[in-house]
């Protein structure tokens, strides 16, 4: 997050967000650690690149709460996957009630555990 508050509320309401990525904002930010998650602004960018590039495979390394994974997957070509690495047990359980929140559940993968071990798979 932006240090000055008023930054922060202009970045996120020209970003562009809505309801499922405010509430994921909103309770992710009762977590410990919850400046980790992505800027609205910047997932928003996410979201751009994926649907500029027509991707249709992506690697998310650290998934937190899902806001990231939500803007990547929202960009995917049709038939797109993504795939995220969490070694958090807890919080992959968070990322993936907020993705099937979101209606992306067959659109994304989260695999549990070190990124490094599983990339290499
Ligand atoms: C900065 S946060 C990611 C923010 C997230 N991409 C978003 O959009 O909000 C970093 C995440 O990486 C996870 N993490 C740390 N080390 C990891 C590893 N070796 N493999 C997979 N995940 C890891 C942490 O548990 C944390 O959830």
């Amino acid at each position: 997050m932006p240090r000055d508050p008023e930054l922060s509320d202009y970045l996120t309401r020209f970003a562009g967000q809505d309801e499922v990525l405010a509430r994921v904002e909103r309770e992710t930010r009762e977590l410990p650690n919850a400046g980790m998650i992505s800027r609205a602004d910047q997932a928003a960018l996410l979201t751009i690149l994926t649907r500029t590039l027509d991707a249709k495979v992506a690697v998310e390394v650290g998934t937190f709460t899902g806001y990231g994974a939500i803007c990547i997957a929202r960009g995917l070509a049709p038939g797109g996957h993504l795939t995220c690495f969490e070694v958090s047990e807890e919080l992959a359980a968070i990322a993936q009630r907020n993705l099937d929140a979101a209606g992306l559940t067959d659109r994304v993968t989260i695999m549990l555990g070190p990124a490094d071990e599983n990339l290499a798979r």
